[in-house]
């Protein structure tokens, strides 16, 4: 029997229901050099008291398995800085985790049944409706359109809970919109999830990348919420996959519990760099911002430019999220910029209303942005727009 039908045979029906994302397979076809604006990660290195932080631990001997919730000093260190939200976080409420993805499986594996729906946004990352169809539930896209400044509307939410929902998975600074929830909004969001009882899965890894308005987290509002985060972005420290996760502290219990079952804890050195990171990083996660504020204002001038283009500005994360008018599809444009050795992402990676734009990631330099849209300029009058 061929290896193929073989393998066929042996896999469960849920390797049938999620895809691994085709943004890995443009890359593999952008030419050499190719300027890749495709990128989820800065584009920058961790901090040097990162980095100088995991050296020593490995140098000195932290390379064994650690306690499953994470280092207690760790975690009690995150529960400080969300005290301000909720007086009452303690260590007992944070369970790190490798990773914001192991986080957001974590959360799945303890709270979707089959048959529960799952609200998630339309477009939004990527690993959301995935990780509810592998446990069995049914992901129920809720739309953000750019004429609403890619906000929730709370009357369509209200159309599409049913008896069924369990889950409200939001995400803001959002990847790929660039939209952040103002405070009024997270509120309307908190009272919709408690007059629902539901489960308010919070993504807030870009909680320190904004831009024209402040963060609002969902911790501190409702005792509905867990919140998800992760060192990745803030610290550039992608490689070292570690975040966490704050949650009610039965719930982070359970959650452990399955955090337990992946990976058994999160890796030790990289831990004791986010807590450096936490304790004596601010300034360069900061002066990180300041780069990434000036990109977008960069961005946001140089699609201004070109005729066919819709931007909404993006308030936060790092990607400018625009729709081009120009009769072709997201792939199409896509793969044209990818011939001309710029890599973008097709909008409909992150859902059916995603079509027809592309994310653009400015985690890349200044020249980088320039030479890369100049390029979609050129594209534009290629094609005959404006
Ligand atoms: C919105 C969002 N959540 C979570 C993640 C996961 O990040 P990580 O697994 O590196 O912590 C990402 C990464 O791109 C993201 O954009």
């Amino acid at each position: 029997m061929k290896e193929a039908t073989v393998a066929g045979e042996m896999v469960a029906q849920r390797v049938r229901t999620v895809e691994i994302s085709g943004i890995r397979k443009m890359f593999e076809a952008a030419p050499p050099n190719a300027i890749n604006l495709g990128l989820g990660e800065p584009d920058f290195e961790p901090p040097s008291e990162v980095i100088e932080a995991i050296c020593a631990a490995v140098r000195d001997g932290m390379n064994h398995y650690g306690p499953s919730a994470g280092l207690p000093e760790l975690r009690e260190r995150i529960a400080e800085r969300y005290r301000p939200r909720d007086p009452k976080t303690g260590r007992e409420n944070v369970l790190v985790t490798g990773s914001g993805s192991e986080g957001l499986m974590a959360i799945a594996m303890a709270l979707y049944n089959p048959g529960d729906e799952v609200l998630v946004p339309n477009p939004g990352f990527v690993l959301y409706a995935p990780h509810a169809r592998l446990m069995g539930a049914t992901p129920v896209p809720y739309s953000l359109h750019a004429r609403a400044r890619y906000l929730p509307d709370l009357a369509e939410l209200e159309r599409l809970v049913s008896r069924r929902t369990r889950v409200l998975v939001v995400n803001s600074p959002s990847n790929p919109t660039g939209g952040v929830f103002p405070a009024r909004v997270v509120d309307r969001l908190v009272d919709f999830a408690e007059r629902h009882d539901l489960t308010i899965v919070s993504d807030e890894v870009y909680e320190e990348i904004v831009y024209d308005r402040s963060f609002a987290s969902f911790w501190g509002r409702t005792n509905r919420a867990v919140i998800v985060n992760s060192f990745s972005k803030t610290l550039a420290m992608t490689g070292w996959r570690i975040g966490y996760l704050v949650a009610p502290r039965e719930l982070a219990l359970d959650l452990n519990k399955m955090h337990y079952h992946i990976m058994a804890c999160p890796p030790t050195a990289a831990q004791v760099g986010a807590l450096a990171g936490l304790e004596r990083s601010g300034p360069t996660v900061r002066s990180m911002t300041r780069e990434f504020r000036a990109r977008r204002d960069l961005v946001v001038r140089l699609l201004g430019r070109i005729p066919g283009v819709e931007l909404v500005p993006p308030a936060g994360a790092f990607y400018a999220f625009p729709r081009l008018r120009w009769g072709q599809s997201s792939s199409e444009i896509s793969m044209a910029l990818l011939r001309r050795g710029v890599i973008t992402t097709p909008g409909d990676a992150f859902g059916s209303l995603g079509a027809g734009h592309l994310r653009i990631s400015f985690a890349a330099s200044r020249a980088n942005l320039e030479q890369a849209l100049g390029t979609l300029a050129r594209y534009a009058e290629e094609v005959g727009v404006g």
